[in-house]
């Protein structure tokens, strides 16, 4: 047990408690943040002639040697250490003396835990991104390959109208298009240092708050000391952009199932990406696609706990916060790992474009346009729809598509019927005639195609 202080204890702390309040197990993972903290720190100090010139020379000394090592692998961080701000101060009295222990002049842990989380969570978000962004190129390569792949487009899970592929990859593009734009809001509106708060109340010492912002890359100081220390609102905002993330993610896995499975046979997952049964010789399982659906109430979970946790909190800073790190990090490393395998499914994945097609055909997602056809000669939509309706009937009596049907039969229905009705309602005109803003038509779609590569190299 090595902690910062005890001077007003007359008795050691009992090791069940000091187990149950220690953070090292998980604040470990900041060390690199709290190191870098610790030099701006002493950096200012130095400036607002706080420390000597000399000793700050020694403590960045110190202090980067405790990062290369821990780096390294030689410096270990063990449990002996409440946390990981104990154990880098300790660390650094034992290899600079005296000096080590000036660091924390002006700074509580308050403060000073506040900014590692905050500098880990900006890193990290930089890395979420960087994460989506592979994901997005994905899309847009499946995009650009399949302009032309037709396909049934679902409402209610059944087949509504013919979309293309690339039209149906173009919606996920959006979706987490918009989730990097989340994550680049979240980042803006966090990006204010706190260090300097103190414990809540600042400090007597004549800090340079701005200075030390400057040198850590904020773009300002944070403007009240007892939030500094208490916010933790930029958490739950992102947990609840990586929950949205998962949520994208769990309905594509979803789909993926589904046109995986033998009835839809849409897709084949690349044997790299799923797994067998142990009984079963035929299977083909897509474990992938479920467990990033099943890792969903994870990321949720966090989110919830979060915001639990936050809900009572008297100002300023109390123990309860010390729990946002194990469900952030988790929530974190599974949103990364989740985008990264679900990327390398997609990327492998066979689709069967034949399949898809027919799929399209025989599942009368051409009526639409048959009842357009009508319109188009003079018949009021409403009797349109009613003759349309009353020819699939048929159509499905006799288990053909409205392309099969005979054009005697069209006619007997409808005399505006001619021999061009096949040709309106062929799977190519259904999809090319959607050239609204948005719409499946390939010239629309490449037009799309185009503005999201733009968008890919902007950002
Ligand atoms: N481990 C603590 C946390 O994660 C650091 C701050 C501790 N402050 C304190 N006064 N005990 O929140």
């Amino acid at each position: 047990m090595a902690q910062l202080w005890g001077g007003r204890f007359t008795k050691e702390t009992d090791q069940l408690v000091y187990n149950f309040n220690a953070s090292i197990s998980f604040d470990r993972k900041f060390y690199e943040q709290d190191i870098r903290g610790s030099m701006a720190h002493v950096k200012m100090l130095a400036k607002q002639g706080i420390l000597a010139e000399e000793e700050k020379e020694q403590i960045l000394k110190g202090l980067e040697s405790i990062l290369e090592d821990v780096r390294s692998g030689k410096l270990l961080i063990t449990s002996e250490y409440e946390d990981i701000h104990s154990f880098v101060e300790a660390n650094l009295i034992e290899r600079v003396g005296d000096a080590g222990k000036k660091l924390h002049t002006g700074r509580s842990r308050n403060d000073q835990v506040a900014l590692d989380m905050k500098l880990y969570i900006r890193d990290e978000i930089d890395e979420i991104d960087g994460v989506v962004k592979n994901l997005l190129a994905a899309l847009l390569k499946i995009m650009e390959e399949n302009v032309e792949t037709y396909m049934p487009g679902f409402t209610h899970l059944q087949k509504a109208q013919p979309v293309t592929l690339a039209h149906h990859m173009g919606a996920y593009f959006e979706m987490f298009r918009r989730d990097r734009g989340r994550l680049q809001d979240i980042r803006k509106r966090m990006n204010t240092c706190p260090l300097g708060a103190g414990a809540l109340a600042g400090t007597t010492y004549p800090l340079d708050r701005d200075y030390t912002a400057q040198l850590l890359g904020f773009d300002e100081a944070t403007r009240n000391s007892m939030d500094s220390v208490s916010d933790r609102d930029y958490l739950i905002e992102l947990l609840s952009a990586l929950s949205t993330i998962m949520m994208h993610l769990s309905r594509f896995s979803e789909e993926i199932i589904l046109w995986n499975s033998n009835e839809y046979r849409f897709v084949e997952i690349d044997d790299g990406y799923s797994t067998g049964s142990s009984i079963m010789p035929q299977k083909k399982n897509p474990d992938i696609a479920e467990l990033v659906r099943g890792k969903t109430g994870r990321v949720y979970g966090a989110l919830m706990s979060m915001l639990t946790t936050m809900k009572g909190i008297p100002l300023a800073y109390n123990k309860d916060m010390q729990e946002d790190k194990e469900l952030t990090f988790d929530a974190i490393d599974t949103v990364k790992g989740c985008t990264a395998l679900f990327t390398g499914m997609i990327s492998t994945m066979e689709f069967h474009k034949e399949r898809m097609e027919n799929s399209a055909k025989n599942g009368f997602t051409n009526a639409t346009d048959a009842a357009d056809y009508l319109v188009n000669h003079g018949v009021p939509f409403r009797d349109a729809h009613s003759i349309v309706g009353r020819l699939v009937l048929l159509c499905i009596d006799r288990g053909i598509s409205l392309d099969e049907l005979p054009l005697e039969e069209y006619r007997k229905l409808s005399l505006a019927f001619g021999e061009d009705i096949y040709d309106a309602i062929s799977m190519k005109t259904c999809v090319e005639k959607r050239m609204t803003y948005g719409a499946p038509g390939p010239e629309m779609m490449k037009e799309i195609i185009r503005g999201n590569r733009e968008y890919l190299e902007r950002n």
